[in-house]
């Protein structure tokens, strides 16, 4: 068996029991790329945080809250078409399939699948990659709750993840993408990513996309500027993860959550808006920031698409389209897809 991981000096292995393990980048790798991407990333022109940076763990508890907002349609609205799935995947699957999902965060939607497998599957295999530690936690719920579940989890960015998957063996995958997190990428680097995926497949495998559609603009804006101030809160907490995590003094009230829809460029645009002229100290990055009064730091692009968007960008890439599934409002979409 080629377990590149196993090998590979960055990650270490960690054995839970016999039915757990997960791999995680030495923390030297991790707090190394954090400080040096945030270093990169504020100091030039356009200043930005990458939203990968957001899910610490205080990030990942705030998203969750996100999920079950009045306003947040997307993960009830996933939900509510995950929940008719069931019938139709069944002919995609046989008794080996391996599910794997990317950005699998606290697996709330993943039972929805794995209720799936469970019931044809003597054994099931999940490969969860996430870069958050929310992993661990999440992993050894599913397991007290699902008793013929094997888990290999991967904490780290969906890029080593999916390099561990890489050849690792002749099983089938399914590999999920839910939540239309594949919306924070750039139309440029969501291509990339795609083609990635698309790579990392073996003929016969299956991928599983959920993506957020273009609807009116008022209830996209609704949706990332929350009457409770939540989506405010997960934004302005980035900043208090940096300092934490790398010695800086941001000083919170200084900074804004702003969030705003761009129809033409179809993506909720979100930012921190400096609410004065300040500078910041970022002791690990080695780095005086300098902010002008109403300064943007972006920190997030939702991007939303139409089917046919869809359609033209998964086909572009090379997968054979499955099947297309909208909700009655058509407000969001899962796509399965296949690498012939
Ligand atoms: C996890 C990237 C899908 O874009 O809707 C929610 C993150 N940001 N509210 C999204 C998010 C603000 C979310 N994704």
């Amino acid at each position: 068996m080629s377990n590149t991981l196993q090998e590979n000096q960055d990650y270490k292995k960690y054995m839970v029991d016999s039915k757990l393990q997960y791999y995680k980048p030495h923390a030297t790798k991790i707090e190394k790329t954090f400080s040096q991407e945030i270093s990169a990333s504020l100091n030039c022109k356009s200043k930005f945080i990458s939203p990968k940076f957001f899910y610490d763990k205080k990030g990942s508890e705030l998203f969750e809250k996100i999920c079950t907002l009045p306003e947040y349609y997307p993960t009830r609205t996933e939900v509510s078409i995950l929940e008719k799935l069931p019938v139709e995947l069944l002919p995609f699957l046989d008794d080996s399939t391996r599910l794997v999902e990317l950005g699998s965060g606290a697996s709330v939607k993943t039972r929805l699948i794995l209720d799936i497998f469970t019931k044809l599957q003597e054994k099931t295999e999940y490969f969860p990659i996430d870069i958050s530690e929310i992993l661990t936690e999440s992993s050894e719920l599913l397991l007290s709750n699902y008793n013929q579940l094997h888990i290999t989890g991967i904490i780290d960015t969906y890029e080593g993840g999916l390099e561990f998957l890489k050849n690792y063996d002749d099983k089938k995958n399914l590999i999920l993408f839910l939540g239309s997190s594949f919306g924070n990428f750039s139309p440029h680097d969501g291509y990339a990513f795609l083609q990635k995926i698309h790579s990392t497949m073996k003929s016969g495998d299956l991928f599983l996309i959920g993506l957020d559609l273009v609807k009116d603009k008022q209830i996209l804006e609704n949706a990332y500027n929350d009457s409770q101030g939540v989506t405010a809160e997960f934004n302005l907490n980035v900043l208090s993860r940096i300092n934490d995590e790398l010695d800086a003094d941001f000083d919170l009230k200084n900074f804004e959550h702003h969030s705003v829809y761009h129809e033409e460029k179809q993506r909720i645009e979100m930012y921190l808006k400096s609410l004065v002229n300040q500078s910041v100290i970022i002791s690990k990055s080695n780095l005086k920031l300098n902010l002008d009064k109403d300064e943007l730091i972006h920190t997030e692009y939702s991007h939303k698409y139409n089917l046919s968007q869809i359609h033209t960008l998964l086909d572009s890439v090379g997968f054979s389209i499955e099947n297309s599934w909208l909700d009655d409002k058509k407000l969001f979409s899962l796509t399965l897809v296949s690498k012939n």
